[in-house]
């Protein structure tokens, strides 16, 4: 399958006069097309600044980034204003960065499609409202519609020029949690029913388990991926057993290893090993598989409790 988002070594430094913050200190990451994937990382772990620049509104400092072929370290200013407008569609947390609040539904909608006739505009935005199950609510405005309703019109506008891409950066963010749910059905729909390829931005471990594959960042490095085991289809067909969160049952952990054979080791194995801060681990190959030892005062004891990254 051809790749949509490729960042090789991705960097982002913030400059002000007196500071500078490395946001994304050489990140590795690459999303399929139509993949419907998630980034995870706490608070201030970049993924805000990854979305920026894969959307377009920000410039990398260094490293590769490809979208659907294009280079963007490459992009002149114009280059980027069709990008925007053609590529790729945003869905944000706050709705006032998505919608304009005096206007219906349908006028929302047909904003951003500069480039097309009224009745073209027209008959697109009926059938995105439609997509997103709003049919009823079209001439309604917006301030009149509750929070999961202007997602879903959040949605439909990320849709209007029909990007390739859809980022969403905490699209539930701000709606209570079966409001969530039926948000992240929508985008699951979007992304099977038009292929489109989605990329959501989320703290919540929980929310994430409805998409195929997690992508873990942690000091603007991606540290971890978690795959789903099974299927969506087998996971909703087996409700019964449907009591878990991602993270444990529903997707496999894997770590990531840079192009320089770098590894970020998950926290959990490092609290049980009682590793804090920098520290020096024994690392031995053992029948395939990559052991790496618990830090002991007796380097020859440290043979006993060893924990095996998989
Ligand atoms: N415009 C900016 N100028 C300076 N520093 C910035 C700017 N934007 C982000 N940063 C810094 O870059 C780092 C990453 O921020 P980012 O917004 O990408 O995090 P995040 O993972 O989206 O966090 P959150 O979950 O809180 O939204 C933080 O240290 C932040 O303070
Ligand atoms: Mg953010």
């Amino acid at each position: 399958m051809a790749e949509m988002v490729y960042c090789e070594n991705l960097v982002k430094i913030y400059k002000t006069r007196e500071t500078e913050v490395v946001a994304l200190q050489g990140l590795d990451l690459s999303i399929e097309q139509g993949e419907l994937m998630a980034i995870i990382g706490n608070s201030g772990s970049g993924k805000s600044t990854l979305l920026n620049m894969i959307g377009g509104l920000d410039r990398p400092s260094a490293g590769t980034l490809l979208v659907d072929g294009k280079d963007l370290l490459k992009f002149s200013e114009r280059d980027y204003v069709r990008y925007k407008r053609d590529t790729v569609g945003f869905v944000w947390q706050n709705n006032a960065r998505n919608l304009i609040p005096y206007m219906t539904a349908m006028e929302n909608v047909q904003l951003p499609m500069v480039l097309v006739n009224s009745k073209q505009r027209a008959q697109r935005a009926r059938e995105l409202l439609e997509l997103v199950g709003l049919s009823q609510r079209r001439n309604s405005r917006l301030s009149q519609m509750s929070g999961g309703e202007q997602q879903r019109v959040a949605i439909a506008i990320s849709l209007a020029n029909s990007p390739k891409l859809v980022l969403a950066d905490e699209p539930t963010g701000s709606v209570d949690t079966r409001t969530a749910d039926i948000v992240l059905d929508l985008l699951r729909d979007v992304n099977r029913q038009l292929g489109v390829t989605i990329m959501i931005v989320t703290h919540d471990l929980s929310l994430s388990r409805k998409v195929d594959r997690i992508v873990a960042i942690r000091d603007g490095r991606t540290s971890s991926e978690f795959l789903r085991k099974r299927s969506y289809i087998e996971e909703i067909r087996d409700v019964a057993t449907y009591a878990h969160e991602a993270g444990d049952d529903s997707h496999v952990e894997l770590a990531v290893v840079d192009g320089t054979g770098r590894l970020q080791i998950p926290h959990e194995y490092l609290d049980e090993m009682g590793v804090k801060g920098k520290a020096k681990l024994r690392v031995e190959m053992q029948d395939g598989k990559v052991v790496i030892y618990k830090p002991q005062d007796d380097d020859v004891e440290g043979m006993r409790g060893g924990a095996i990254v998989p």
